[in-house]
């Protein structure tokens, strides 16, 4: 049977820390409300002229790396962000000519918090369709410049950084490891809770100088029922790959939780009865990178030596659409 194997990880930060005192200098806000609130102590900024595509190169390069790889070994490209270069084309075209491999195909997807793993979901069946042997799938964004340091936009801004990680997937013969089980779930009931309104399309025209003058240009979020929505669903997300993969709790060696806030995660490992250490966390260091987070956090682990070929990994993620999913790996 053909699987999906993570064969190379990487990632990238902006040198820029950012810490909550530098942005307690541009608006009302403390380190004491951010760390209680979000566990979040600093993040990466990477300042004006850098693209999202830029720090997926460098991701996607050290993935590549660790692969034993060259960009032109790769057969396809699935670039997950929202915080694209530009409205079009998808940011996986931009990363593609950067890498110098013109002609394979480029996949976008635009699903937030879950992004990586929708990714890896659907980069699997390509895989075990035998479409592709080697596939780069990247998570990027660049959240800083689209942030509002303000009163106003406080609530958001101080839980996002920049950021980059990447994997390559490749097809293996190998039993029962790699990708053994995704899940992708979504309620666009929720569309609105967290979300930018700036891209109108039923307008005419889509933008106005008033849709910056009223703070469209910047995202939206009722917090609280992000926050409520997040702990239920990655919640249910592990029970149910449990109970589908006939997996005990304690052969899971880490749940990988998408870092919004330490919060929800600490809620979510005592809703299931897991010990904290069970959940590794990263959010101290980046804030919320969406899309790149997962992956960022795995190569964290994977670096500091925490994963050892073979370990049961539970990867989880809730956000914005709503959108929530898991994957559970055989590293
Ligand atoms: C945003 C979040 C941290 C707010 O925490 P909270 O516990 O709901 O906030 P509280 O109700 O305790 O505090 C809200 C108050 O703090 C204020 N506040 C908001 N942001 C602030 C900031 N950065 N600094 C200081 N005060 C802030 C609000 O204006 C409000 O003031 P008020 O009570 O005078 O109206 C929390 O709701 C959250 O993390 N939600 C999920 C967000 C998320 O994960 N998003 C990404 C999903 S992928």
């Amino acid at each position: 049977m053909t699987r999906s194997v993570i064969a190379g990880i990487g990632s990238y930060v902006p040198p820029q820390v950012v810490s909550n005192n530098d942005l307690s200098k541009l608006m009302t806000t403390s380190d004491e409300w951010i760390r209680t609130r979000s566990g979040i102590e600093e993040r990466r900024f990477a300042g004006e002229g850098v693209y999202c595509s830029d720090l997926a190169l460098e991701a996607a390069r050290n993935a590549l790396a660790n692969a034993h790889l060259e960009p032109s070994d790769l057969d396809f490209i699935i670039f997950a962000t929202l915080s694209p270069d530009h409205h079009f084309p998808g940011t996986g075209c931009f990363l593609q000519a950067k890498l110098g491999v013109p002609y394979i195909g480029c996949l976008d997807v635009r699903n937030q918090c879950t992004g990586f793993i929708y990714g890896l979901a659907v980069g699997d069946a390509f895989i075990r369709a035998g479409m592709y042997r080697h596939i780069l799938l990247v998570g990027s964004e660049l959240h800083s410049n689209a942030l509002s340091f303000t009163d106003e936009g406080r609530d958001v801004s101080v839980l996002f950084g920049d950021g980059a990680g990447a994997v390559v997937l490749v097809s293996s013969t190998e039993e029962d490891r790699g990708v053994l089980y995704t899940e992708l779930h979504a309620d666009g009931r929720f569309a609105k809770a967290l979300h930018m309104d700036v891209w109108n399309i039923s307008r005419k025209p889509y933008l106005t100088h008033e849709s910056i003058d009223t703070g469209e240009i910047w995202p939206q979020m009722d917090g609280k029922t992000v926050f409520k929505h997040a702990v239920i669903r990655m919640a249910e997300l592990v029970t149910n790959a449990l109970k589908h993969c006939e997996v005990q709790p304690e052969n899971i060696k880490y749940v990988i939780p998408h870092q919004a806030n330490m919060r929800i995660n600490q809620l979510v490992a005592e809703r299931l009865g897991f010990p904290q250490e069970k959940f590794l966390n990263n959010i101290q260091k980046y804030g919320n990178t969406t899309a790149a987070s997962i992956p960022l956090l795995l190569d964290d682990a994977y670096r500091a030596g925490k994963l050892q070929r073979n370990d049961l990994l539970l990867l989880i993620a809730f956000g914005s659409g709503f959108t929530w999913a898991s994957a559970l790996l055989r590293w």
